[in-house]
């Protein structure tokens, strides 16, 4: 098989549950962010939207309404992250789910190439669907007919580094 950086990286990016109380620079943000606006979008329509959130309190209140959600209440889901990038996407478009999973996608792998820790955070959908969600969109001055996606979820690793799962046997069928 071809191996290059992009590849290496691709295959080298964990997600990441244990943050350093450090915030990144914010020329690694602006870069994953960067990232995250080339991902390919359907018809080149650029659905997705991305908030980064680097206020403590307000990525305590996603954490906090998040563990609710998750029905773990008083857990951290964003695990301490000094930065959380929120995805939304256009909900009028029919591909609103896969644009935005791949701009996370971009960002995550983005986030590994620079030696940053990530992790995608599910329940932005319900989140945002919820009074309190839906203020904080207010808040920032977001409008529109927006569906919550996830988080890309960054900072400095705490972690070792784990060794990945084995690839399931069955994934790849060749037809040729
Ligand atoms: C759609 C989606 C939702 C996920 N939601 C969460 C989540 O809420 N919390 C979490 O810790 N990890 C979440 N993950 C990360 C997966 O658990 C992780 O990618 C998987 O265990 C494989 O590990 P790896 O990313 O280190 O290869 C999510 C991943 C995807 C693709």
């Amino acid at each position: 098989m071809i191996k290059n950086e992009t590849i290496e990286t691709i295959k080298k990016r964990r997600s990441c549950r244990a943050y350093k109380p450090v915030q990144i620079t914010d020329e690694e943000l602006d870069t994953v962010l960067d990232a995250g606006t080339w991902a390919p979008t359907s018809m080149g329509k650029q659905s997705p939207i991305l908030v980064s959130v680097q206020d403590k309190e307000t990525i305590a209140e996603l954490s906090r309404v998040n563990a609710e959600i998750f029905g773990r209440p008083g857990t951290d889901p964003f695990y301490g992250a000094p930065t959380a990038i929120l995805v939304l996407s256009d909900a009028d478009r029919v591909t609103c789910v896969e644009d935005g999973s791949l701009a996370l996608g971009n960002m995550m792998n983005a986030a590994a190439s620079i030696g940053l820790g990530s992790c995608w955070i599910h329940r932005a959908k319900e989140t945002f669907e919820r009074e309190e969600g839906k203020a904080l969109l207010e808040k920032w001055g977001i409008k529109g007919n927006y569906r919550g996606i996830g988080y890309c979820i960054l900072g400095y690793s705490a972690e070792a580094e784990k060794t990945p799962a084995p690839r399931k046997t069955d994934y790849i069928t060749k037809i040729k």
